[in-house]
């Protein structure tokens, strides 16, 4: 049965529901990942959109066939998503971000003051998500994979328990970092006179910034909930 969505219903709640929603939401500047566990209509005001607009988009796309639904998913299949979808386009995205920044603020940052204050955030993500990727991959997942299939030990509890709420703050650090980047740099919008690399540098911020926010919203609000019910109360 279709989620009833309401001026009430959580963001996160319709993400997960209704996975053409994300596009939307992307556009509109809604928050669905990071901050999602608020009500639709407290989310649209912050965005600035009108709330009667976004319930008439939100049920025309009730209409439509739908993307692969997650929240049927297991665990197993769900963390090789993450990996395979998410973390490597991460990684390839910080990969070749980093020389197009690096070159953009040598060629244009004299015109473009803004762009150093870019280049420091964007570095300190960059590092902050690499190492919390590793910790994702080395403590998490397969500590949450023992979990499941009953052969984790006490340390590994733990252990999970911990990085747990760990990777959740950091994925809150990092949504406030994106907004950041994306308010310095005018929405990702090509200043006058761009050249290719400029506006390719924009272009993959504001991919990577997509691409992050379904993976933050996969994991904390459909992977998490799946590790938490294992731990031990
Ligand atoms: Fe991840
Ligand atoms: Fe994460």
């Amino acid at each position: 049965m279709p989620l009833s969505i309401q001026p009430s219903t959580l963001t996160s709640e319709i993400a997960l529901a209704l996975p053409s929603s994300l596009g939307l939401f992307e556009a509109w500047g809604i928050d669905y990942c990071c901050g999602g566990n608020r009500p639709l209509e407290d989310a649209a005001a912050q965005a600035g959109v009108a709330l009667t607009d976004v319930l008439v988009e939100l049920s025309r796309l009730q209409q439509q066939p739908q993307d692969r639904d997650w929240t049927q998913a297991g665990l197993q299949e769900l963390v090789d998503h993450i990996l395979d979808k998410h973390h490597r386009f991460t990684r390839q995205a910080i990969q070749s971000l980093r020389p197009a920044i690096a070159k953009v603020q040598i060629v244009h940052g004299a015109s473009h003051a803004w762009l150093t204050e870019l280049g420091d955030a964007a570095e300190s993500m960059f590092d902050e998500i690499e190492r919390h990727l590793v910790d994702e991959e080395e403590v998490l997942f397969p500590g949450g994979m023992a979990l499941a299939s009953g052969t984790s030990n006490a340390d590994q509890v733990s252990a999970v328990a911990e990085t747990l709420l760990a990777v959740e703050s950091e994925h809150l650090l990092v949504g406030d970092t994106l907004r950041h980047l994306r308010t310095l740099a005018d929405g990702y919008r090509p200043p006058p006179g761009a050249c290719t690399t400029f506006r390719a540098m924009l272009a993959g911020l504001d991919d990577l910034e997509k691409d992050l926010h379904r993976h933050i919203h996969l994991e904390n609000n459909l992977l998490h909930p799946l590790v938490r019910a294992l731990l031990p109360a």
